[in-house]
This record gives C-alpha cells, sequence and structure tokens, in this order.
C-alpha cells in the first residue's frame, strides 16, 4: 500500500470527499484514485519501497522525435526501463538517460523477442516496483499489440496507463500532404493491413466490401505486397486510374513519397527505391500529395540553399 506521505505525489482521478479512497484492486466501485506518476518529475518520484511500480504504454509518433505527446514524454524522462520498438527514434530514447533500454521490435519475419517474453519483462520490472515504459511506433492501439500488452496488465493486477501516440498514417497525411479526408472528394477512410497474411506468403486482400463502402484507404505493412495490393483493388472494381501515393519514413527526414495511380503506382515506388517503412494510400486524395508535399519540398529547397544552387522551378 502506498504510505500517507507519498499521497500528495498521487494524482486524484475523482474528489476524495467522500471518505476514504480505494486502491482500484480494492474492488467495490470506480478507482477514486491511481498513481499517475508521469505527472511528476524523476526527482519527485516516490521511493520504490513506497510504491507499486506500473506500466505505461505510450505511443512514440510516426518517426520524428517531437511528434510524441508531452505526457508520453513525461512517462519516459522518469522510466526505470523502457521496452521499444524498431521505428523508435534515438533522440526520444536519449530522454531516458538512466533507464534501462531494452530492444523488442519486430519486423515482418523477425521476432529477436517473442511477444510472450516482452510482457513477462514487463510485468516482472512492474513488480519490482519499476516505472516501465513500453515505447511503441505510432499509436499502441493501431496495429500496436497495445490491447493485448494491457490486457495481459490486467491479468496480472499491474497498474497501467495507455498513453496514444500520432499514428503513422496521421503522420503521413500531414507529412506528405495527403488529407485523408477533404470536402468534396472523401468524407470516410479506413485503416486496413496487409501483414498477417503477407508473412505466410500471401496479401490479405479481402477487402472488396471497403473498396465500395469507404473514399481512402491505409493500408499498413504492404511495402512488399504493393504489385498484387494494386492489382486485386483493381479487381475489386476500383478504375486502374485511382490515384494511390505510398510514404516511405513518413516524418522521418528521409521521408520519401511517391503519387501515381493503381496502374503504374508499383513501377514509380521500385523506380524511386523506396524503402520501408511504408503507408500506402489509395483513394482520389492522394493526388494531393503532389500540390501539398510541404515536408520534402522544403528539405529541398534547404538542400539546394545549402549548395547555393536553388531552382525556383522546384518550388
Ligand atoms: C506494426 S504497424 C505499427 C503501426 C503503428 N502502431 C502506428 O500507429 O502507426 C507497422 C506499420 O506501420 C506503418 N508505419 C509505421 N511508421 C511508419 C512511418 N514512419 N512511415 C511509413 N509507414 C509507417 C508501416 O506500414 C509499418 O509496416
Amino acid at each position: 500500500m502506498i504510505s500517507h506521505e507519498w499521497r500528495k505525489g498521487l494524482q486524484p482521478t475523482h474528489s476524495d470527499e467522500n471518505g476514504p479512497s480505494r486502491h482500484p484492486r480494492e474492488g467495490g466501485g470506480p478507482a477514486s484514485w491511481i498513481p499517475a506518476f508521469a505527472g511528476m518529475t524523476r526527482k519527485e518520484r516516490p521511493p520504490k519501497e513506497h510504491t507499486p511500480g506500473k506500466v505505461y504504454i505510450v505511443g512514440a509518433g510516426p518517426g520524428a522525435h517531437d511528434l510524441i505527446t508531452l505526457r508520453g514524454l513525461r512517462a519516459l524522462r522518469l522510466a526505470d526501463v523502457v521496452f521499444y520498438d524498431a521505428l523508435v527514434s534515438p533522440e526520444l530514447l536519449a530522454e531516458a538517460p538512466s533507464a534501462d533500454l531494452i530492444f523488442v521490435g519486430k519486423r515482418c519475419g523477425r521476432h529477436p523477442v517473442e511477444q510472450h517474453e516482452t510482457v513477462r519483462m514487463m510485468i516482472e520490472r512492474a513488480r519490482r516496483g519499476d516505472i516501465v515504459v513500453r515505447l511503441k511506433g505510432g499509436d499502441p492501439m493501431i496495429y500496436g499489440r497495445g490491447g493485448e500488452e494491457a490486457l495481459a496488465c490486467n491479468e496480472a493486477l499491474i497498474e497501467y496507463e495507455i498513453i496514444p501516440g500520432v499514428c503513422s498514417a496521421l503522420g503521413a497525411a500531414s507529412f506528405a500532404g495527403i488529407p485523408l479526408t477533404h470536402r468534396g472528394v472523401a468524407s470516410s477512410v479506413a485503416f486496413v493491413t496487409a501483414h498477417s497474411a503477407a508473412c505466410l506468403g500471401k496479401p490479405d486482400l479481402s477487402w472488396g466490401h471497403l473498396v465500395k463502402a469507404v473514399d481512402t484507404l491505409v493500408i499498413f505493412m504492404g511495402g512488399s505486397w504493393l504489385e498484387p495490393i494494386a492489382s486485386a483493388l483493381v479487381g475489386f472494381g476500383l478504375p486502374p486510374e485511382t490515384a494511390a501515393a505510398v510514404v516511405s519514413h513518413a516524418t522521418h527526414e528521409n521521408q520519401q513519397t511517391v503519387v501515381g495511380s493503381l496502374r503504374d503506382i508499383a513501377q514509380r515506388v521500385k523506380e524511386a527505391h523506396l524503402a520501408t517503412p511504408v503507408l500506402i494510400i489509395v483513394g482520389a486524395v492522394a493526388e494531393f500529395g503532389e500540390t501539398l508535399n510541404w515536408f520534402e519540398r522544403q528539405r529541398l529547397v534547404a538542400s539546394c540553399t545549402a549548395a547555393e544552387d536553388f531552382p525556383t522551378s522546384a518550388l
């Protein structure tokens, strides 16, 4: 039980006016307070012997380190241990200089640390009284196993918080200048994955109904399957001229966007040598990537200015 001395450091979530508060694990109605370490600095944090550990499942954002939320950053600065994914930027890890940094990233076909092992280590460290940050690319609740990890904490009776992050689809949309909805052009969007079946050797293309119902599709984990995805979408009824864009390393310094149509996008991406991770955006809004691609244009201008060779035609 947390000592009274440290109560003042715990952020109330409901008023304490109705008498003594209960710990959430004591049951009997909604929690009146929970330890909210992320509101403290490292110095203010109670010593471990006075507090149970806690897991923060944190969205790191799409890539650029300053796209994490303030709450996520606070949790990171307080962490004793950070379990981080492959797409997390090194600048963010530098925000936790005294934490143990444990890489648990996964890429298609390569699992250096199995998911159950990651969860086991997180829970073990929280039981020791540690502040555990599980730092995940984008948002933890979009293709991020955030739900699975929260369920595991629930089962183990470990306190946890889920701190949202900017999903890579939203980062790509903003940084590539492709609004996922746009008045008069697109009013609905769906996030889909090509990944699960792709690892088994064939892309997951059971999206016939989506093609008819949704204006914009954002396809995750489809970088290796561009050609079959594009032809399947045409097979499901989308015209081959439908606009499509592929955004590689969205929001990173090396972001690259290729815009085309379902007919030629795979070839264009091949010619541009785009590297994964990529997001595929399909629908009329993809065309905006030609005109609103402010981020890559800005980088081009900066590099031309640096080289004192500034082609105004690039603007
Ligand atoms: C396992 S999912 C994780 C998604 C993440 N939770 C999110 O909210 O963005 C990984 C996939 O997200 C996409 N992705 C993540 N970061 C990206 C980035 N910076 N640029 C392009 N695609 C990205 C790619 O499709 C990648 O294969």
